[in-house]
């Protein structure tokens, strides 16, 4: 494919096999029209078992490896101090730099502890961009989360090499904005999961640790995806083409205050998350705050056995084939869909495709969410389960209209990819077909509407 420019490396082999598999089936066409009717055509509501492939998140849903189920056994069920608490902190320690580590039950349970002991009522944290429970839990302390991504078009044509940098010339307008006490928290998400997965460069965390540094702001880093964001900045910025990945993974927290985790991503856990400090006192805060809302300090709402997998997933996720392999199969899937004229953000980020449906049928207006009809028929056409990214998603915004089809790590293959690209070919061959769609039941709140809410075609 191209991209050429930005260095993408193609390893054609997986450095793993499978020795446990799951059954999936596609459901015959009928069952699938069925299926989207009773579900309001929103996939949300959808039995996973009427799925063939799951593209709805890569969240928890991959594979783990026969080294982490082997733990899970292991796994130390104490209730305090348990030995797969020492293993879970000494690979934090290790693997990320962090000696203070608070465990939750995942991402967003990290956000509360971490958000509730740093904001205060009037406070404004910024974000590359913030993801949608990061901004609920600092407005839900009674703060105001900012948006300060740097200028990229986040369209089809779209080829920044680090796409997901923030922009210290938008933090500095909200300090200009907001005064300079209130920015109490300057946040990095990486990769920026809300700007299509793209990458943060290093140079850019550190600009954007030392912006946080001179306004006296403590400098938060989302990692989530840092093993991936790690590896972009080894194919990407040539003086970290020699350096080890995890000598760069670690390099990449280094200058952060603290950081959040969901586990379910780059640890390569079904659940599971954490947040880790490096001032005392807010380690103590945080830990009463996990008391409340977590569990025990030394467990967090998780089992023994989960601390034991996300350890060892931490570990496997920088390993460097482990890691090139997973970005190469997104851009793998990016160009299977491209070699089919299907419009896509590129360059592709690390850990879904994002399809622009607004190009891709320029008849249905934004109001009638050509984005959300995409999802319905790559489901109806090849059980191919995606979310929708746009005007549904996100109500009251000017997003583009962009569909995003994650992948679970270490889960399908290349067979399965094209399958995929071959759905979204006929659903692009039959475009003239379809309507738009109205929303017919919405719950109260408009920021989670897309998870609930049923709609059905605009006669
Ligand atoms: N931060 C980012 C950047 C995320 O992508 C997510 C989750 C979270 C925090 C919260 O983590 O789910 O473990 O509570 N993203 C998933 C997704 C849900 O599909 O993108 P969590």
């Amino acid at each position: 494919m191209g991209d050429k420019s930005v260095g993408v490396l193609r390893h054609s082999m997986r450095s793993y096999k499978a020795k446990s598999v799951t059954s999936i089936q596609l459901q015959p066409r009928e069952r699938r029209e069925t299926a989207l009717g009773e579900a309001g055509h929103n996939v949300f509501n959808l039995a996973a078992e009427d799925v063939f492939i799951d593209l709805l998140t890569d969240s928890g849903t991959g594979a783990m490896s026969d080294e982490q189920w082997a733990d899970v056994v292991r796994g130390d069920e104490a209730y305090a101090g348990s030995r797969s608490f020492e293993r879970f902190h000494e690979t934090v320690a290790d693997v990320m730099g962090f000696d203070r580590v608070v465990p939750t039950h995942q991402g967003r349970g990290a956000e509360n502890v971490l958000f509730g002991a740093l904001l205060d009522d009037g406070d404004v944290v910024l974000n590359n961009t913030h993801f949608d429970t990061t901004r609920a839990h600092v407005t839900n302390q009674g703060a105001t989360a900012v948006d300060c991504p740097a200028e990229t078009d986040l369209t089809t044509d779209s080829v920044g090499t680090f796409a997901g940098n923030f922009s210290t010339d938008r933090g500095w307008d909200a300090v200009e904005e907001y005064g300079r006490d209130a920015v109490s928290a300057v946040v990095l998400t990486i990769t920026n999961n809300s700007a299509a997965g793209q990458p943060v460069s290093m140079e850019n965390i550190r600009e954007t640790a030392a912006f946080a540094t001179e306004i006296d702001a403590t400098f938060v880093i989302d990692a989530c995806r840092f093993a991936e964001n790690a590896q972009f900045i080894k194919q990407r910025d040539p003086e970290y083409a020699d350096t080890p990945l995890s000598e760069i993974a670690r390099e990449q927290l280094r200058s952060a205050d603290a950081i959040t985790m969901s586990g379910k991503k780059d640890a390569l856990a079904n659940i599971g998350g954490f947040t880790a400090v490096r001032d005392a006192a807010l380690f103590e805060q945080c830990k009463q705050r996990a008391i409340l809302y977590e569990g025990f300090p030394t467990y967090g709402g998780l089992a023994g056995r989960d601390l034991e997998a996300m350890a060892t997933g931490l570990r496997e996720a920088v390993e460097p084939p482990y890691v090139a392999e997973r970005i190469e199969q997104v851009a793998t899937l990016g160009d299977l869909l491209r070699d089919r004229d299907i419009p896509i953000v590129t360059p592709t980020g690390g850990h879904a495709v994002y399809m622009d449906a607004a190009a891709l049928f320029p008849d249905i207006p934004a109001e009638q969410f050509p984005g959300q009809r995409l999802v319905c028929e790559l489901y109806r056409e090849g059980g191919v389960r995606t979310v929708e990214l746009g005007s549904f998603a996100f109500p009251g915004t000017d997003r583009p209209e962009l569909v995003r089809l994650a992948l679970p790590r270490r889960t399908y293959w290349r067979e399965h990819l094209e399958h995929i690209a071959e759905t979204a070919a006929r659903v692009r061959d039959r475009r003239d077909e379809y309507t738009g769609l109205k929303i017919v039941w919405e719950p109260p709140m408009d920021e989670l509407r897309h998870f609930s809410a049923e709609l059905e075609p605009v006669a």
